[in-house]
């Protein structure tokens, strides 16, 4: 029927005629994406975005204030590392009071502003929830110490065993913790030995006991009643350990990656990671979440897990057939590339996540960089930055950065000469801003890590100005996550993707019948040839700074075309 009806009609005529059978069709489901599928979301570390008081510490106002240039590059969600009270053992991911804001990063009048700032600008606000520990500092593990009414098990306490060699006292198993060293530390005070899967100030909850999910649970509401969109929950691998009926924990074995017995991965996490209770937190708190939006009405209140995990495990935190879980767990597919990343390998870390969750779920998401992690730019290769970023925002579903990777920040390796040296603090470095002083992160004498060196060239000032900078470059994909082609990825159709070569990989993204795109990226230093990938003529939309051509020039892709080494271009065709 389309067919004979569009003969007679102008091309333009016919796309309008077109998009509107699409929808009457209910072919197009472009509006049922829910906003968190298809997000563009962007990661905030509070410390080192933006500084309002001089302080050398970036905090909340700093934050607001910055909110505008958020929505500039085509920001739709924020997720800001934990602004809670914290002694900072481990830069506020060791936790207080969970419903205070840390005094370095300001009120609970600055943080109300502030999401109510980001949702005038039609910006999601993602707060970071800390399920499996607390800080040592925090009144429920003092509590706990005590064997207050209702906190005695609130923590993972034990008696430990004793030696029959040297009848000393041991930890109740060979645990190593994340942070290398004995999982257990004996408490004078109690008696006892505690289990930290992270640092000893960050003792774990034990998620057993139903007064801790009561705890939980009152803080997830208590930012939702501030007007918080979502949570991205933390540490998700951990939240329980293998407890035998009797009330023993097992050893783990010796994993045979190292000889260093003190190394975390000296065993192999078989009683410490993954166990098969985890998810079921997760199925707890999306029938509150839910049912909270039930009551409150408004947008998907929705789960991000932080969990480097198989996607087999991954699978059964969204959904295990019987109960439904976290919207998005990270892919960190990406965050393993390095600077020997190449088309392939891409392909092989996009079908590792899509064959699973994509065929299982429809959902993907593309985490490239973050606080735990060394920058992109300096991971993959400068060369490579800006590819990645296209690619990050070419797949289907949603894209995740780390705040500074939009202008390619670098790792900055300074010596050590603070306080508290942290292995992750080369990619924790105040946000570049400008040249001006401090980057333009903070008017202080003096930053909490000093500013990357290469600051005076590296700005978003700078790369503003610049045609085909990094940012400019993140800001016309961001600009395609909006288009109709981009937004169809839930249709039949919607998306491909492949390595077309052992260094080029490709992308398309489909609205049928209205307009293609297409991402040609080269990994390589050599030169590649393409023959014949379809008979269409398309236009350069986006560029990278290897690319030889200009924004508008077509190209016949009937013919055979070259690619640049390390050139990274978007295409264009419409009907
Ligand atoms: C998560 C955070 C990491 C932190 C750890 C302990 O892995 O991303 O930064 O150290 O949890 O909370
Ligand atoms: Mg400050």
């Amino acid at each position: 029927m389309t067919q004979t009806v569009f003969v007679a009609m102008s091309s333009g005529t016919l796309r309008i005629v077109q998009i509107l059978l699409l929808c009457a069709c209910g072919a197009f489901a472009a509006s049922d994406v829910d906003w968190w599928e298809s997000a563009t979301l962007y990661q905030i570390y509070p410390r080192s975005f933006m500084d309002s008081d001089g302080d050398g510490v970036g905090d909340l106002n700093g934050i607001t204030s910055r909110l505008p240039f958020l929505k500039e590059i085509g920001v739709t969600a924020t997720w800001l590392s934990p602004i809670y009270e914290s002694p900072m053992a481990d830069m506020g991911y060791d936790i207080i009071n969970f419903t205070k804001i840390e005094p370095l990063f300001g009120t609970m009048e600055d943080f109300d502003a502030m999401v109510a700032k980001a949702h005038e600008l039609g910006l999601k606000i993602i707060l970071d929830f800390v399920p499996n520990h607390s800080s040592d500092e925090c009144e429920w593990f003092q509590k706990s110490i005590r064997r207050e009414d209702g906190y005695d098990d609130f923590y993972i306490w034990d008696d430990g065993k004793i030696d029959p060699q040297t009848g000393e006292r041991v930890p109740p198993s060979n645990w190593n913790s994340e942070f290398n060293g004995p999982a257990w530390t004996w408490n004078e005070q109690r008696q006892q030995y505690y289990f930290h899967w992270f640092l000893s100030k960050q003792p774990d909850f034990n998620l057993r006991s139903p007064m801790v999910h009561q705890h939980l649970i009152e803080i997830m509401k208590f930012w939702l009643e501030r007007g918080v969109d979502a949570f991205r929950i933390d540490a998700v691998p951990h939240f329980f350990e293998k407890r035998f009926d009797n009330g023993t924990y097992p050893d783990e074995p010796p994993s045979g990656m190292t000889n260093d017995t003190n190394s975390n991965r000296y065993y192999d996490h078989i009683y410490t990671k993954d166990q098969p209770e985890n998810p079921t937190i997760l199925y707890e708190w999306r029938e509150f979440l839910d049912e909270y939006q039930r009551q409150h009405g408004g947008d998907t209140r929705a789960m991000v897990a932080e969990a480097y995990a198989s996607v087999n495990i991954l699978s059964d935190y969204i959904n295990n057939g019987t109960h439904v879980g976290t919207q998005l767990p990270m892919n960190f597919n990406f965050v393993f590339l390095r600077n020997t990343a190449s088309a392939r390998m891409v392909q092989l870390l996009a079908d590792n996540w899509m064959n699973v969750m994509w065929t299982k779920h429809k959902v993907a998401n593309w985490v490239v960089g973050n606080h735990d992690n060394s920058r992109p730019a300096t991971r993959i290769g400068e060369q490579r930055a800006d590819m990645m970023t296209i690619i990050a925002h070419a797949m289907p579903g949603t894209s995740v950065t780390y705040y500074g990777d939009e202008i390619g920040m670098t790792d900055y390796d300074a010596e050590c000469t603070w306080a508290s040296c942290d292995f992750r603090d080369p990619e924790r470095t105040p946000m570049q801003w400008d040249s001006t002083t401090n980057a333009g992160f903070s008017k202080g004498n003096s930053t909490w890590l000093p500013v990357n060196s290469n600051y005076k060239t590296l700005n978003v000032q700078r790369q503003r100005g610049i045609a085909r900078s990094t940012l400019n470059i993140y800001k016309a994909m961001t600009a395609l996550k909006k288009t109709i082609a981009f937004k169809s990825f839930k249709e039949e159709g919607g998306f491909s993707y492949e390595a077309l070569s052992e260094q080029v990989f490709q992308i398309i993204r489909t609205a049928p019948n209205i307009e293609e795109y297409r991402v040609l990226a080269n990994f390589g230093g050599q030169m590649e040839y393409l023959d014949g990938l379809t008979n269409k003529t398309m236009e350069y939309v986006v560029l990278n700074s290897y690319s030889p051509h200009r924004y508008g020039d077509k190209v016949d892709l009937s013919k055979r075309i070259y690619l640049m080494p390390y050139e990274a271009v978007v295409l264009r065709w419409v009907a």
